[in-house]
């Protein structure tokens, strides 16, 4: 299922494609220490047109076997974040996890916030969810914010709950029920 979402004139919330590649790898270069932090460490690989080619090749397959939904937040054609929903369940759990990241030029601006509401409105409707988890570092405010006024509540602390920046990191765990 293709998704296109405008958020205004300008940014646009849309399914990534492989034609993403060569500009999503320039956005991980120009936003390697903003992401770095909050991110697994990666290999230079990563970082080229080749790398994430591989990368969304992997989101794509995942996303035909109903696994995830990976999106592109785009300002006009430049690449400036992702959302990702991944670890689709069905069954009696209906849930997925939220992944995000914006362009450190664009942050502060109400973007993700917006770009997550997006997300909700579609987790909820077209791709049929009950449930979305998302997880911050105990120190990242700005993510807390978003989810905060995403209408998503904590629901605890996780200890060692991803392996960030190369340590296993504790993690505060929010939920957002979609439906009852
Ligand atoms: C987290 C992130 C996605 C937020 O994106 P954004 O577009 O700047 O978010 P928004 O502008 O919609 O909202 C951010 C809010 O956090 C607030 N904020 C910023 N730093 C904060 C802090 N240290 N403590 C508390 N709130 C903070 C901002 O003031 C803003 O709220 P306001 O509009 O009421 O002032 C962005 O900072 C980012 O990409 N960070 C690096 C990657 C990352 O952390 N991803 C999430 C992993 S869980």
């Amino acid at each position: 299922m293709h998704h296109d979402i405008a958020l205004s004139d300008d940014i646009r919330l849309r399914s990534l494609a492989l034609a993403d590649a060569a500009a999503l790898a320039e956005a991980y270069r120009r936003n390697r220490a903003h992401l770095e932090p909050t991110s697994p460490i990666r290999d230079e690989t990563f970082f080229s047109e080749e790398g994430q080619r591989t990368e969304i090749e992997r989101a794509l397959a995942d996303e035909k076997a109903g696994g995830g939904v990976p999106l592109a937040l785009l300002d006009e054609d430049l690449i400036i974040g992702r959302v990702t929903l991944s670890g689709i369940a069905r069954g009696a759990f209906q849930s997925a996890n939220l992944g995000y990241w914006i362009d450190a030029e664009y942050a502060g601006r109400g973007l993700m916030t917006a770009a997550v509401q997006a997300t909700v409105a579609l987790a909820g409707t077209a791709i049929g969810l009950h449930r979305i988890q998302a997880s911050t570092l105990v120190d990242n405010g700005a993510s807390q914010a978003v989810l905060h006024r995403c209408g998503f509540e904590r629901i605890g602390m996780a200890p060692e709950y991803l392996r960030i920046a190369g340590r296993w990191q504790d993690h505060l765990l929010f939920q957002r029920i979609l439906s009852s």
